[in-house]
């Protein structure tokens, strides 16, 4: 059996799709830091989980995918204010008795910080966060190319994502 499978495996990964590598080098390894997905978000086991889980979004239409990139609502990013001095945004990864785990949004990549419950004046919702500006200067076949990787990661879905789909 298993000499069967260490002959699929080479075969899966021969008909990953042309798009699918182009998005993920995007994902994890864009020159711009803003561009790299991979920075913030998770995906075959490899990245920082500082933002959500992009596969449960992977069966959204592409489109919907795009405009949460684009959006300036957010709904999980915090706006923490420290009695010892910085305002930062900020996404809570874990909170453990008198401490909360963070991820600093001020710097891309974020910076993951503790912080003693103490000294934290406000947390409240971030109004202002978005994405990296340089997400929005995406082109269309790149965005495509992303949303190719997501999906196939998420679901090992093959189908090709046009960029007319995300125009
Ligand atoms: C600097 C960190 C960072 C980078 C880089 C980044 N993201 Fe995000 N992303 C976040 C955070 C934080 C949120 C949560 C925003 C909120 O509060 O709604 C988010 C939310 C999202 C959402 C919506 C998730 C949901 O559950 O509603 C999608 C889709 C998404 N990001 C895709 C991407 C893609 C695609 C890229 C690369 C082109 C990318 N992100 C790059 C931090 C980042």
């Amino acid at each position: 059996m298993r000499w069967i499978t260490l002959l699929l495996i080479p075969a899966m990964y021969a008909q990953e799709p042309a798009q699918v590598g182009r998005g993920r080098k995007i994902y994890f390894e864009s020159e711009a830091q803003g561009t790299r997905c991979g920075n913030c978000h998770l995906l075959e086991k490899k990245g920082t989980p500082v933002g959500p889980d992009l596969s449960r979004l992977a069966l959204l239409n592409p489109r919907a995918i795009k405009m949460a990139v684009m959006s300036t609502a957010t709904q999980y990013v915090l706006q923490a204010k420290l009695k010892s001095g910085p305002t930062m945004p900020v996404m809570k990864a874990s909170e453990e008795g008198a401490e909360v785990k963070l991820f600093d949004l001020s710097t891309n990549p974020p910076q993951a910080k503790t912080v003693a419950k103490a000294d934290i004046d406000k947390m409240e919702p971030n109004a202002t966060w978005k994405h990296p500006p340089e997400s929005a200067k995406l082109s269309s076949e790149q965005l495509a190319d992303v949303i190719a990787f997501i999906r196939f990661a998420s679901n090992g879905d093959k189908r090709p994502v046009k960029p007319e789909d995300v125009e």
